[in-house]
């Protein structure tokens, strides 16, 4: 049966995403499936999260932004929404002892106003702890919308004082929380949902997109791999030929 058996593909390190951007979806759906509060599937999103990290890390990718929490998010009945901050504190807390040894920077990317006293000082610790690290940087997307970035970014721009005419892209991308990233060269989504919900807007004008029906806790290697071997397969134009 070898003669059918398809030969396994490798991923170029020379042609790898500098930057994935993912929307960590999928984690209530994974939870009720098995009967489960949908809690459960938050914390077992979580861990995937952890695992995919370190191996995008180990990959040589650059960047990697994860939408954690989204500006229509608070939306959810209150008892979710906690939680999620609850886990947030956690995952935050613990980050310190997890980094050992590695290499990554993380940073918090979203407006950060509306959270407790308590979170704003574990993310301004971890920046702090991260910000000299030189491996991949993990831009965690908390209260983020792809909308209120443009604005936050526009408003910016006016208090700064700068004239009309001189406002082109490159400005504009100045003052976007993904400013010192590479390009994100790629988005992916579980849960099968084919819409972007507001993450990314203004980068993912010529980003390469991957969905998958896979579920957010039910995402590892395998999938990372087939979503980077296909973008490897992808021609990208820019509106060239
Ligand atoms: C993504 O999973 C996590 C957050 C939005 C915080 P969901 O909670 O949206 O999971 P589904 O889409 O309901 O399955
Ligand atoms: C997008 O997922 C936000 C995050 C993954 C944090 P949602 O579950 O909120 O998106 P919609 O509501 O299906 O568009
Ligand atoms: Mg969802």
């Amino acid at each position: 049966m070898g003669f059918f058996k398809r030969k396994e593909e490798h991923i170029d390190p020379d042609n790898l995403p500098k930057h994935i951007g993912i929307i960590m979806d999928g984690n209530g759906r994974w939870a009720s499936r098995r009967g489960l509060p949908r809690n459960v599937g938050h914390r077992s999103g979580a861990q995937t999260l952890k695992k995919i990290t370190t191996l995008c890390s180990e990959m040589g990718v650059r960047a990697l932004t994860v939408y954690a929490f989204s500006t229509e998010n608070w939306k959810r009945p209150k008892a979710e929404v906690d939680h999620l901050m609850l886990l947030l504190k956690e995952y935050l807390s613990k980050a310190e002892e997890e980094l050992a040894g590695k290499d990554n920077r993380i940073r918090v990317i979203g407006d950060i106003t509306p959270f407790s006293e308590e979170l704003k000082q574990l993310i301004a610790h971890i920046h702090k702890l991260t910000e000299h690290q030189t491996g991949l940087t993990l831009n965690i997307a908390l209260n983020y919308g792809g909308r209120n970035e443009i604005v936050a970014a526009v408003r910016h721009i006016v208090q700064s004082g700068v004239k009309a005419d001189e406002v082109d892209e490159a400005l504009v991308e100045q003052y976007l929380y993904t400013a010192e990233n590479p390009p994100v060269d790629l988005i992916i989504r579980p849960s099968g949902e084919m819409r972007l919900s507001n993450f990314l807007l203004w980068q993912s004008a010529y980003a390469e997109l991957w969905f998958s029906n896979v579920l957010w806790p039910d995402f590892n290697e395998k999938h990372l791999r087939q979503a980077i071997l296909e973008y490897q397969k992808r021609h990208r134009r820019y509106g060239g030929i």
